[in-house]
């Protein structure tokens, strides 16, 4: 048994994001190349989604492998050794494993102390915004300190590459954040807002290999482990509801949304954050979007486009940011950080 000598912190003011990072698989899988496997065009997935390509994990690419390019570069940002870390939560709905948590291998991969508390969470698109409240809560309770939250996603694993009304949209990749305490009040993260439509689980959902639904090879033949979805159905009610959150956290906060610097929405498709920003009435341009280049990542979306965003200069010391994202479940979730 490890001895845990994890002393006991005084709770801190606020939970602050402390550094970034992201990883994308070397693998490009452009619209041409899948235009040539099945009957879709580069012009339809444009039109409808904006995406224009996505990255591709190789086999012998895991997803605790890219969880950890992605949260050695976060680390690396934060300037904290992997020794400095006592949480580490990883959102996934692709973990290299059915039991035991992704988060575990991760753990043992990045040499992180034995007395880390490891777990993962599934909340699909929006993992990444429940697994950040869960570590901001968790480190705002004063019982740890410095918390590694990762959204990785091998999606190409659970996509039916038969299925052109699907498999066009989803893609790989990783992004991680380092969380941890300050004694500075009005910055990190302000606040979250958190939900669930669990009434419409089948709109977008894996039917087989669960304990409900264990594999046979009947099933396999069937192809009922990959991604079902009711693509119309889910556009409407991701465009309401992610419009909705971001309203109500703004309004808990009595914010408007043209104080917002940057937004960085999940990534699915284009046409969803044209009309959020239509809604919002907000400019396109304080939109973060990078979809065109890896499609849809699940739970790496965010954190992949925050990234990226903060590489690109979009997000400087002060700014105020807005997290939006809607994924299956059907959950949803909203995020205000101030830098
Ligand atoms: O992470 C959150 C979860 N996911 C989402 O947020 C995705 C939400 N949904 C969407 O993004 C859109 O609904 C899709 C991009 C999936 C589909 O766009 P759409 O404008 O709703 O198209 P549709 O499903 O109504 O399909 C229109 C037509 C159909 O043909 P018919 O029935 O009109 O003859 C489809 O069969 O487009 C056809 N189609 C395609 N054609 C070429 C569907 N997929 C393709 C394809 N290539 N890949």
């Amino acid at each position: 048994m490890p001895s845990s000598s994890r002393a006991k912190p005084a709770a801190p003011v606020s939970t602050v994001i402390l550094g970034t990072g992201s990883f994308a698989p070397a693998g490009v899988l452009t619209n041409a190349e899948l235009s040539q496997r099945m009957d879709t065009s580069d012009e339809w997935i444009v039109t409808r989604t904006g995406i224009r390509e996505r990255r591709i994990a190789g086999p012998g690419e895991s997803t605790s492998d890219m969880a950890v390019q992605a949260a050695a570069a976060a680390l690396a940002d934060a300037k904290l050794a992997p020794a400095e870390i006592d949480l580490l939560i990883v959102a996934t709905i692709t973990p290299d494993l059915t039991m035991p948590a992704t988060a575990c291998m991760v753990q043992a991969k990045l040499g992180l102390p034995t007395t880390a508390a490891c777990f993962d969470v599934n909340a699909a698109c929006s993992g990444f915004l429940y697994a950040l409240d869960t570590a901001c809560a968790m480190i705002g309770s004063g019982r740890y300190r410095h918390a590694l939250v990762i959204g990785v996603e091998k999606l190409s694993t659970i996509v039916d590459w038969t299925d052109r009304t699907t498999c066009v949209l989803f893609g790989d990749g990783a992004g991680a954040v380092v969380v941890g305490p300050s004694s500075k009040p009005d910055v990190g993260l302000l606040g979250t807002r958190l939900g669930a439509l669990g009434e419409n689980v089948e709109l977008l959902y894996i039917p087989g290999g669960g304990s409900a639904a264990p594999a046979t090879p009947e099933s396999l033949k069937a192809g009922a482990h990959t991604i079902k979805m009711k693509g119309k159905e889910v556009f409407k009610l991701a465009v309401r509801v992610m419009e909705e959150s971001a309203r109500d956290i703004l309004e808990q906060h009595g914010l408007r949304a043209d104080q917002i610097d940057c937004v960085v929405p999940h990534q699915a498709n284009l046409r969803i954050i044209e009309a959020i920003a239509q809604y919002l009435e907000l400019p396109l341009d304080r939109f973060f979007i990078n979809v065109g280049r890896y499609g849809n990542t699940s739970a790496a979306s965010i954190p992949l486009a925050l990234d990226e965003a903060r590489r690109a200069g979009r997000i400087k010391n002060g700014d105020l940011t807005l997290l939006v994202a809607f994924g299956a479940g059907l959950t949803y979730g909203s995020a205000l950080i101030r830098w």
